[in-house]
Formats: structure tokens, sequence, C-alpha cells
């Protein structure tokens, strides 16, 4: 397929445009708080299948559902005592529930990839919300990039890797938050999937005790979870203290002035998170080695640290 992408404004015809392309089981990027998703009609199998088409996926990994509230939420997840406590304190917001599946809500089973749960999400930006809310239905969308490659965080990141694979593309400015939203599965114990946009501790205080930890083995519980995923061209090196002579050195806090880039000069996780991806591009075009100074590893860090070991996995 190559057909050109349409570029379209967050503005009510744009949200609408949007929506008749969804309905026509096309594909349409759009922007959440966290990072850019590539939305297609939960329901349409034919729509949900161009996903792993556009994306390049190798296999059928389970979608996570974009839906404009927890009522519409509960039409396709069982959600017990814990996912309510959840979904109560963080909806909408960088935070994504594995429920128990409802296998006659009418979703495709390529979205649960077969599995008897299903992710569920409701997003807090305002054009997602838009856009969910006058489609009125289920979306399915994983972030809105390449397969392999770094997460899109603006309009221009989804074309780089897109552009005349999908039907459109909604432009909401920069991401708010940069990374994806954290995945707690709740089938069993409240189970910590990925760390993400909600810092962990913050989840263990709503429910008010610790989360369960997803066993490390090889069949990682959210099968997205490969090692060399959000993969610059480049190599990447981690905790540098200084970079080495032909690296582009991605900085942290206020002792890195050398730097090309730094992800913060005040050292304030949130702002690290939401250049995090843009940064990486950034560094990855200059076609030399990148080097990561040091992230503090708590709140945001967790996320940040988990995606800067995938970027630096040797492949
Ligand atoms: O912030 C986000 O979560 C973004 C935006 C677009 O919402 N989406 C996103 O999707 O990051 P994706 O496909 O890149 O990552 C979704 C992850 C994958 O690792 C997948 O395996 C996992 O969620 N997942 C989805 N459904 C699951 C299920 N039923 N059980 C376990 N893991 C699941
Ligand atoms: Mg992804």
């Amino acid at each position: 397929m190559s057909k050109e992408t349409e570029r379209l404004k967050p503005d009510p015809e744009g949200i609408a445009r949007a929506c008749t392309l969804l309905e026509a089981g096309e594909l349409v990027a759009f922007p959440t708080e966290t990072v850019y998703g590539l939305g297609a009609d939960a329901r349409q199998g034919e729509a949900v299948a161009r996903i792993f088409d556009a994306k390049g996926r190798p296999r059928f990994n389970p979608l996570i559902v974009h839906v404009a509230d927890l009522e519409m939420a509960r039409r396709y997840g069982a959600f017990g005592t814990d996912a309510l406590a959840l979904a109560d304190a963080f909806w909408p917001g960088p935070l994504t529930l594995v429920v128990p599946i409802r296998p006659e809500a009418g979703l495709s089973e390529l979205v649960s990839a077969g599995l008897d749960t299903v992710g569920i999400r409701v997003p807090r930006g305002e054009v997602a919300q838009a856009l969910l809310r006058r489609f009125d239905g289920p979306v399915a969308a994983p972030s809105a990039n390449l397969s392999g490659k770094i997460s899109p965080t603006r309009a221009e990141h989804v074309l780089d890797g897109l552009d005349g694979r999908i039907a459109a593309v909604l432009d909401g400015g920069p991401a708010e938050v940069g990374v994806e939203s954290t995945i707690i599965g709740c089938f069993d114990h409240p189970r910590m999937l990925r760390p993400g946009g909600l810092p962990a501790e913050i989840a263990e205080q709503a429910l008010g005790r610790p989360l369960a930890h997803a066993p490390v083995g090889d069949t990682p519980n959210a099968p997205g979870q490969l090692s060399s995923h959000y993969a610059p061209d480049a190599a990447v090196r981690l905790d540098a203290r200084a970079a080495h002579p032909g690296e582009t050195l991605i900085g942290f806090g206020p002792g890195c002035d050398g730097a090309a880039l730094n992800l913060s000069r005040s050292a304030d996780l949130v702002e690290a998170a939401a250049n995090l991806f843009q940064y990486l591009r950034e560094a990855d075009k200059l076609g030399q080695p990148i080097a990561v100074a040091p992230i503090p590893h708590h709140g945001l860090g967790v996320a940040i640290n988990d995606r800067l070991k995938r970027a630096a996995h040797p492949r």
C-alpha cells in the first residue's frame, strides 16, 4: 500500500475525518498523552490485521484497546476490585489494565492474540478523548512506529516510519508524558507487566499493597516485551559519566554541561521522560554511537531505564 497519508488537524473536522476512516477499516495514527498510537476499529478483524502489516510486526502480539471511559471499558473486560480501584484512581491516564476478556463483546480475536485477557486503556490526551468519544467504539492501537523502532512522540515521528502505509495521522503536537503506559495485570494478584508513565509506587499507594512483578523468564507476560526494542540505528552505551571520543552524549541533570543533549538539566524525571524518544532520534541522526548518562531508578526513572536498556541491547 502506498497511498498518501492524510495529515489531520486536531479540530472537529479532523476528528470527524479520522472516525470516518476508522469506520471504513483504515488505520489512523492519533496522539495520546504517552506516545502516538496506530489505531484501528478493534471489532474489524481485517482492520486490526492491517496494523501488524503496516508496522511489520513479526507476530500477532496482543494490542491495547483504547476507550473513552470506564463504562465503555467494562463492555470488553471484567473488572474486579483491584482493577476498579486502579481505574478509579488513574483513568483517564497512562495506565493499561489487563483483565479477563468478555468474549461475547465482539472484539476481533487478533486484538487479544487468542489470550483470555485483554489490555484496556482510557487515555487522558485531549485529542484522544475527543476521538474516542466521537468514534464511540473500541480502538486497538500499538505505538505508531515500525516494529522494533523508537516509539513516536510527535506526528513527524509517525510519518518518518509509516508515511504511505497508513491512511492518516492526527497531529496533536508533542506527547505530554513521552513513555508508554504502565501495564498492570489484574487477572490474579495485581501484577506489574511493563513499567511506564504511571510510577509503580503511586499505583501501589492506591491499591494499598505491593504489586507482584512479572516472572522474569522466557515467556514474558506482556508478550511484546522483547529485549531489543526501541532501537536506534546507532549503538547505545548506558550509565556514561562522559562521552568517549566520537560518541554523542545524552545527559541528565546539572552536571552534564558538555552533553550534546540533556534530558533534563534540572534532573526532573517527568521532563526527561517527555524528551527521551525525541532525543534518541536526534542523537541517532548524528550517525555516531550514543552514550547516555545514568538516570535515577525511581518514579518515572524506572520506565526510562527500561526503554534505555532495550535500546542498548545488542542486536
Ligand atoms: O502508552 C501506550 O500503552 C501506547 C499507546 C498508544 O496507548 N501503546 C502501546 O502499545 O505501547 P504497544 O502495542 O506498543 O504495547 C502494548 C503491550 C505489548 O507489550 C503487549 O504484549 C501488551 O501490551 N499486551 C497487550 N495485551 C495484553 C494482554 N492481554 N496480556 C498481556 N500483555 C498484553
Ligand atoms: Mg510499542
